[in-house]
């Protein structure tokens, strides 16, 4: 499984690739906005950061607009990914930007034959945003199970994104679905790592030594 960050923040991207765990970074408006000062600058930073994917996501709500903006941010590195809203204008600009051999993610995608769309429209990535869904009381990981199984029935080769994601079972759920790739905000990435039994397993091994040390 993939991990990507879903994040602009610098630091944040630093941090995870210092642990090794970084495969790539997702953005959005909220997140470049978040980040703060110029995005430009920013989006450039990122894309030297990474070595993988980062998926910049365009704001014009028509394929025209959407064209003219995928063929700027692809300026920004080699890695950069076009992220395209599940929109008719989104599919329009999607099958451009396929003919052209540029990779794309299609986001705000909610349910399996939204999925489906994107995929027979050669998609790089597809981002189920399965947080959002569990909100409503509907579950996400079903939805991207539904997803896994269409497109192995059919050799889609676009990669399902899980997006939108609050906790570690949804990585757990991912992994068992066999989902690609996992977007995770910093904070569900540190969490991952982490088990009271092992803290408190460390904190009697280390004490255990100690005291047969002062044996000596
Ligand atoms: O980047 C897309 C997605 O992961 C957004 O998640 O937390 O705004 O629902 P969230």
């Amino acid at each position: 499984m993939q991990f990507f960050l879903d994040t602009a923040n610098l630091d944040e991207i630093r941090e995870v690739k210092e642990l090794g765990l970084l495969d790539g970074v997702t953005t959005n408006p909220t997140l470049m906005a978040r980040a703060g000062g110029d995005w430009r600058e920013q989006a450039a930073l990122i894309c030297e950061m990474v070595d993988g994917p980062v998926s910049l996501e365009v704001i014009a709500t028509t394929h025209e607009e959407m064209i003219k903006e995928a063929k700027d941010l692809v300026s920004f590195g080699d890695n950069v990914v076009v992220k395209l809203p599940m929109i008719a204008e989104g599919l329009k600009a999607l099958n451009e930007l396929t003919k052209r051999g540029i990779k794309t993610n299609v986001t705000l995608v909610f349910s399996p034959v939204q999925a489906l769309l994107a995929a027979k429209l050669g998609a790089t990535y597809v981002s189920p945003f399965v947080g959002r869904l569990d909100a409503l009381g509907q579950s996400g990981m079903e939805s991207v199970d539904q997803m896994r199984t269409m497109f192995d029935n059919y050799g889609y080769a676009t990669k399902i994104l899980v997006a939108s994601v609050r906790h570690p079972v949804h990585v757990l759920e991912t992994g068992l679905i066999g989902a690609d790739v996992i977007t995770l905000p910093y904070s569900t990435i540190m969490q991952l790592m982490k088990h009271p039994l092992t803290d408190s397993g460390l904190a009697s091994f280390l004490a255990d030594w100690e005291a047969f040390q002062n044996e000596k």
